[in-house]
C-alpha cells in the first residue's frame, strides 16, 4: 500500500473501498469482511447511499479494532443548515457504531455549505471528525469554501481514464488538496477494459486492464475508491501496489481522455438545485 500524509497531517491509504449501491446487509457484511483480508484499511459511504447503518454492523463485527481502518461518510446539500448538519453527524456517528469519524465530506456543493462546513470545523476541534473534506467542488467553488474557513484536506471527484482533468488535478496539487477519485474505473463504462492500450500495458506487466487503470490514478498522486461486490474483483483492485507504469505507458494512457462524465456535472447548477431538494 502507498499512503499520501493530509494538509492536517493524518496518513491515509491511497486506496480505500468505494460502497455506492451496496445496499444489501449480507453482501455487506460479505464486502466489508473481504476487503480487510485483502488489505483494505478505509470504506468510503455516505448518508446519501443508505448503507451506514449496515457498514457499521459490518465494521462491529469484524476482527480489525477500529484503530485499523478509516471510515469516511458524507453530508447530503439538503442538510447543509447548521442544525440539520449536525443531527446528520450525530445520526452517521450512531449508524456506524462509532465514537469518530475519519474523513466527513461536503457531499455537493450547495446554497448553505458554508453552515455546514463551519459545524464540520467544530466537531473537528472536538477530535469527532479528524479530518474534513468535501466531493465534487470545482475550483471555483474550493475559491468560496477557502474564504469560510479551514482548507479540506481533500476533493473526491468524478475522476478515470475518460475524464482526466488534469487541470482540477493541478489546482488541487497546488493547494495541497489531497485528489480522490471517484468511480475510478468509469463504472466498466464504454468498454473500457477492451481500450487497446490498457490491454497492451496489462500484457506488459502480467496485471489486468482494472488494475492498469487503477495503478493509472496512483501513478499521479491521486486516492481512489473503486466498488465491488465480487471477492475476486475486491482483492484484485488493491494488488497494484508490485509494480508502477513508466512515463511512457502515462503518456499512452492520456490518449484515452475524452472528457466525458458519466454522472452529474458540479457546476450544472439545475443539479445542484435539485440535490438540495431530495
Ligand atoms: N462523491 C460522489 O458524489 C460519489 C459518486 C459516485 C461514487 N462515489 C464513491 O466512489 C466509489 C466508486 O465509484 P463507482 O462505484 O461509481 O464506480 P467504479 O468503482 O469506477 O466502478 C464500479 C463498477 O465496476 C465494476 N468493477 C469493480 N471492479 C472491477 C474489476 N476489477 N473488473 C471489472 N469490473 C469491476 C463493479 O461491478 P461489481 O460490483 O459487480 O464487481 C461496478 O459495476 C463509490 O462506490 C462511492 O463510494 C462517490
Amino acid at each position: 500500500m502507498k499512503y499520501y500524509t493530509l494538509n492536517d497531517g493524518i496518513k491515509i491509504p491511497s486506496l480505500g473501498l468505494g460502497t455506492y449501491r451496496i445496499e444489501d446487509e449480507k453482501t455487506i457484511d460479505e464486502v466489508i469482511n473481504t476487503a480487510f483480508e485483502a488489505g483494505y484499511e478505509y470504506i468510503d459511504t455516505a448518508k446519501f447511499y443508505n448503507n451506514e447503518e449496515y457498514i457499521g454492523k459490518a465494521l462491529k463485527n469484524s476482527s480489525k479494532n477500529r484503530s485499523n481502518y478509516m471510515i469516511a461518510t458524507k453530508i447530503w446539500p439538503s442538510d447543509f443548515e447548521a442544525d440539520k448538519a449536525k443531527y446528520a453527524i450525530e445520526d452517521s456517528l450512531k449508524n456506524l457504531q462509532t465514537d469518530y469519524i475519519d474523513v466527513l465530506h461536503l457531499h455537493w456543493y450547495g446554497k448553505d455549505f458554508d453552515k455546514a462546513w463551519k459545524v464540520f470545523m467544530d466537531y473537528k476541534g472536538q477530535g469527532i471528525i479528524k479530518s474534513i473534506a468535501v466531493c465534487n467542488f470545482m475550483p471555483n467553488q474550493l475559491g468560496e469554501l477557502l474564504e469560510v474557513g479551514e482548507r479540506p484536506v481533500m476533493d473526491q471527484l468524478e475522476s478515470h481514464l475518460f475524464l482526466q482533468d488534469p487541470e482540477t488535478k493541478q489546482f488541487l496539487d497546488e493547494n495541497g488538496i489531497l485528489h480522490q477519485g471517484w468511480s475510478p474505473l468509469a463504472r466498466g463504462k464504454d468498454n473500457i477494459f477492451e481500450e487497446k492500450v490498457l490491454e497492451t500495458l496489462a500484457e506488459k506487466y502480467k496485471k489486468t486492464p482494472a488494475q492498469i487503470a487503477l495503478r493509472w490514478h496512483i501513478e499521479r498522486g491521486s486516492m481512489v475508491i473503486p466498488k465491488s461486490v465480487h471477492p475476486d474483483r475486491i482483492r484484485e483492485n488493491i494488488d497494484i501496489f508490485d509494480f508502477s507504469l513508466d512515463e511512457s505507458d502515462m503518456h499512452a494512457l492520456a490518449s484515452l481522455d475524452k472528457k466525458k462524465r458519466f454522472s452529474n456535472d458540479p457546476l450544472d447548477e439545475e443539479w445542484l438545485e435539485k440535490a438540495r431538494k431530495m
